[in-house]
């Protein structure tokens, strides 16, 4: 009977899609305190909506989309928060069998400074990018223990180990982690700001905003935020 009928969710139409998007996924710990949470319990929250989003964009065909989920400079966070959020990573790369296959086609990438990451993390990882990187879906590219400027930085010093001695745009766009330009960057929670995420791949995003929570985002989000991104004029400088 059509009354009960499975609703399907209709696939949003966009004429024109990011080729790359970053997202920051910020406002667990608002959304935790408002609900008299600990803190962890945002972040938990957060993962399942990262595991959504990623998902989302993969049925979409957005090509790459990064997360930022550890920066390098949240180490400075109480120590039972730094171990909650290490133990989501474990947690999602150890359940990767269900998250990873649920999720489709989806590649997963780590980006950032391995330095500092446990190495029972480091093997986790590893064995992700291995198990998925046969896939051609969207790649899902987790920054962690990320930092902009310390990944341009980190650029520089391997053309400099190899030799190079005048580095061009180019040599950098091929040393830093992820180089397709990142076309729309993406932050909820109200904060307007970029964080240290994506400096060099930056240079001519457009950005996109929004009040709602990371724990709250939903796929219509996302989708408000490609609209969005249809009905913007890149020009490119030109
Ligand atoms: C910033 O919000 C968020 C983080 C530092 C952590 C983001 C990490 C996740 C959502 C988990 C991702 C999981 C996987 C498996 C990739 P905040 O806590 O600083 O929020 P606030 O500004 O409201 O305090």
């Amino acid at each position: 009977m059509a009354l009960f009928a499975k609703k399907e969710t209709p696939k949003a139409e966009f004429s024109v899609l990011p080729n790359h998007i970053g997202i920051i996924m910020d406002g667990n710990g608002r959304w935790a305190k408002k609900r008299g949470l600990p803190r962890t319990a945002g972040h938990k929250a957060g993962s399942e909506v990262f595991k959504k989003i990623a998902k989302e964009c993969g049925r979409l065909g957005i090509k790459e989309a990064t997360f930022y989920a550890f920066s390098t400079e949240n180490w400075k966070r109480p120590k039972e928060e730094v171990n909650a959020l290490m133990g989501l990573f474990k947690d999602y790369l150890i359940d990767a069998e269900n998250d990873l296959t649920a999720s489709g086609n989806i590649r997963v990438r780590f980006i950032g400074e391995r330095n500092g990451i446990s190495q029972e993390l480091l093997h986790l990882m590893d064995e992700a990018e291995i198990e998925t990187g046969k896939r051609n879906g969207t790649l899902v590219n987790i920054a962690v223990n990320y930092g902009g400027r310390q990944e341009i930085v980190s650029a520089v010093n391997k053309l400099i180990a190899n030799g190079k001695t005048k580095i061009t745009e180019n040599d950098i766009s091929d040393s830093v982690y992820t180089m397709p330009d990142c076309d729309l960057i993406i932050r909820p929670s109200g904060e307007e700001r970029l964080s240290n995420f994506l400096l060099w791949q930056a240079a001519y995003s457009e950005f996109w905003y929004s009040d709602v929570l990371w724990p709250d985002f939903k796929e219509k989000d996302l989708h408000s935020a490609l609209a969005e991104f249809e009905k913007r004029n890149r020009r490119f400088g030109g």
